[in-house]
């Protein structure tokens, strides 16, 4: 045995499962729809590629300070206070971090014990569930109601000696679901009163529809010092590749974050940084253009899944998913397999988002218009058949 215990908490997920299959499919020649990928079609916006090209033709290409240039820390604080009306101080309680992932990892490794809990709400981004483990934490999976919505007398039951922390993302990756202001101030109030942390992941918040605003769980006036917030450039910028993220947080956190990324990573890219401080202060309509392009899709997609047998949506308020429940009695690993199999339409079972995702399908709409036009007629014919089958 040559590996660590630790390492056979980091599972393989579900995913995997069907990238793999899509990937034999399409090596044989089949035609093969990509909507299990949650990442933005849309190539980064020049100001922000330019910015970093002019850096490294200048030299900007050394190591920076392991919280990141201050520079762009500030830049990340005006955001937040001007977008969210969160005051920050750049100096002690903001790090950037080489993504938004990363920035998770290193904050369930600065705070949580073995045998700590971590409350949940579900269906979740599944990494979240695994940063809870690389700690040496377990994950206590607390549904919420339709839609992604708070079900507070179910957190407050959750609540053990063992319990932390209390995780969420809104908007929710995979329900597209929005909290409330109110329902985000119940859950930092529960916290409060129980002496727990909140890490609040808000990497799609600028992604919201219909007016829907998504308010960070660090703007409730009195729950600054127990919010973890975790953002990042990936998704409003359309920037995954360049890995670039960030935690606010308690400057005792900070510190203990920065002694993970001193470590490990040391920075994030000096050059990719500075991008990040283009794309904060530059222009927004490139953010406001893509959310009308994801909008367009959405209102398409969601009106033609309703309109298939055996499915129903709720209409998401926010990232980049739908995440239709569908009637048939079977696994969702097995219904996106054959999904896959028939009709060459890739799409990552719900399972994978906790055991609250089951009966389910994430769809991500971070794709053409036309592509979704051609799923989507597949999709219809599949859950035909699949409903014929089954009453026959
Ligand atoms: C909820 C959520 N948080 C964080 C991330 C990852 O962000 P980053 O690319 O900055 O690591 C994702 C990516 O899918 C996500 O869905």
């Amino acid at each position: 045995m040559r590996l660590a215990e630790r390492i056979k908490r980091l599972t393989p997920s579900g995913t995997i499962v069907m990238a793999e299959m899509a990937r034999s499919l399409a090596k044989s020649g089949r035609r093969v729809l990509h909507l299990e990928i949650g990442e933005p079609d849309f190539a980064t916006p020049n100001h922000i590629t330019e910015a970093a090209c002019k850096a490294i033709k200048e030299g900007f290409t050394h190591y920076t300070s392991s919280k990141g240039l201050i520079e762009l820390r500030e830049a990340i604080a005006e955001d937040l206070e001007r977008r969210q009306g969160v005051e920050v101080d750049p100096e002690s309680e903001v790090i950037v971090t080489p993504g938004a992932k990363h920035a998770i990892y290193c904050a369930c490794l600065a705070t949580l014990n073995p045998e700590d809990e971590v409350l949940v709400l579900s269906p979740t981004w599944p990494t979240h569930f695994t940063c809870i483990r690389a700690a040496g934490a377990s994950a206590v999976e607390v549904p919420c109601g339709e839609n992604y919505s708070l079900d507070e007398e179910r957190l407050k039951e959750s609540i053990t000696k063992k319990t932390r922390m209390i995780l969420f993302s809104s908007p929710n990756n995979p329900t597209g679901g929005v909290l409330s202001l109110d329902e985000v101030k119940a859950l930092t109030d529960l916290a409060a009163d129980h002496d727990l942390l909140v890490l609040s992941d808000e990497i799609y918040d600028c992604i919201t529809y219909d007016g829907v605003e998504a308010k960070s769980a660090a703007s409730l006036s009195g729950s600054r010092e127990r919010v973890i917030l975790i953002n990042g450039f990936s998704k409003r910028y359309a920037m995954t590749g360049w890995r670039l993220g960030y935690a606010v947080a308690d400057r005792e956190i900070v510190d203990a974050i920065n002694r993970i990324q001193q470590t490990t990573t040391t920075c994030p890219a000096s050059f990719v940084q500075k991008a990040g401080v283009a794309a904060l202060k530059g222009p927004q309509e490139c953010v406001e253009e893509m959310v009308k392009e994801y909008d367009k899709r959405r209102r398409f997609i969601v009106e033609r899944l309703n309109k298939t047998l055996g499915l129903s949506c709720q209409n998401p308020k926010g990232a980049f998913y739908a995440f239709p429940k569908y009637s048939a009695k079977m696994p969702s690993i097995e219904l996106c397999k054959r999904l896959l199999r028939e009709e060459g339409v890739c799409t990552t079972p719900g399972r994978v988002f906790g055991r609250y995702g089951e009966g389910h399908l994430r769809i991500s709409y971070a794709t053409s218009l036309d592509i979704l036009s051609e799923a989507a007629e597949k999709i219809e014919r599949f859950f035909t058949r699949l409903g014929e089958e089954l009453k026959g």
